[in-house]
């Protein structure tokens, strides 16, 4: 039996500072959506709440500033504000005291921490960082054109950190040996030393007519954020998710669209299909591996460093 704790803090930095999304707009339940209950989630170590205002999502840490309630149990949404379930405080969509049943004024120390939010390519997302003042340091613009056609979703919670698997799409000796590529890949060109990231991957395609080269272009908007630009056979955009749980977890949200045209929609499936077998084939290296802060690399191998560079931006 191995001891537990040899190990089990294999990423050694804290949770990175972003855009995180809680999930899907329409996975959360209707009335979450609707403005009358209220989504309770983990993420970046912290319980929180959201809820739906009447004019915006909003994000908040779970626990009530009265006597410590968990807004996310029993609680419930009232003309936009969150409800406590203990003794039915409410709060506003600034986190404010709006109301306290039982007195005349409000208590303007009981205040909710906030946390910025955005509703964007079918994704809510928040923004944090440790530092609860600090605002959020980029945008994300929409990524996902609107004609495009959403084609599929994957989801999956793994033991891993943000950095470890972003690095897969610049680490091109392991799509030979793990992903069973013909032959090792490149990267093109790499354009962004701020928090948005665009390189352009040279992939090798096994086809009929012999070996092809393909162009993968990987947009990453901080450590929460990235999509994938595929156009060779047809046009695919993957967009994925990545939520920190806490420094070890992560939850990956996949969501596929395709151009439109017969050709886009006759590849989106398999395209998708091959997407996921690859994610669960890095899924064991990724749970069980440990980061390496000094990694010994052959010679052409820079775009780790490169990489590894434009994440440690991330950490506060
Ligand atoms: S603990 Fe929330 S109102 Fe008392
Ligand atoms: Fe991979």
């Amino acid at each position: 039996m191995i001891d537990a704790s040899i190990g089990a803090r294999r990423f050694p930095k804290p949770i990175p500072f972003g855009w995180f999304s809680i999930g899907r707009e329409r996975d959360l339940p209707a009335g979450v959506r609707d403005g009358d209950d209220v989504h309770a989630f983990q993420a970046v170590g912290r319980e929180l709440v959201a809820w739906h205002d009447g004019g915006a999502y909003r994000v908040a840490d779970a626990f009530c500033p009265h006597l410590g309630a968990h807004l996310g149990v029993g609680g419930r949404v009232d003309d936009g504000c969150i409800v406590c379930p203990f003794h039915e405080w409410t709060f506003d969509g600034s986190g404010a005291n709006a109301s306290i049943p039982y007195a005349e004024r409000t208590n303007a120390k009981a205040q909710l921490r906030m946390y910025p939010t955005d509703a964007r390519d079918g994704h809510v997302r928040f923004w944090y960082h440790p530092d609860p003042v600090m605002p959020p340091a980029w945008e994300i613009p929409t990524l996902i054109d609107e004609a495009m056609v959403h084609c599929g979703s994957a989801e999956w919670t793994v033991r891993s950190a943000w950095q470890e698997m972003a690095e897969n799409s610049i680490d091109m000796a392991h799509f030979v040996s793990i992903h069973g590529s013909a032959e090792m890949g490149e990267v093109g060109s790499v354009d962004g030393d701020g928090p948005i990231r665009k390189v352009v991957n040279i992939t090798k395609y096994t086809t009929a007519q012999g070996v092809i080269d393909g162009q993968l272009k990987v947009e990453m908007y901080g450590p929460g954020t990235s999509v994938t630009r595929f156009e060779l056979f047809g046009k695919i955009n993957l967009l994925s998710t990545t939520t920190p749980i806490d420094d070890q977890h992560c939850i990956i949200r996949m969501d596929f669209f395709h151009g439109g045209d017969d050709t886009s929609a006759s590849i989106s499936e398999p395209f998708a299909a091959e997407v996921e077998r690859q994610f669960e084939q890095d899924v064991p290296i990724w749970e069980n591996k440990r980061f390496v802060e000094s990694p010994a690399l052959a010679p052409n191998e820079k775009p780790i460093t490169d990489f590894r560079r434009w994440a440690s931006q991330f950490y506060a």
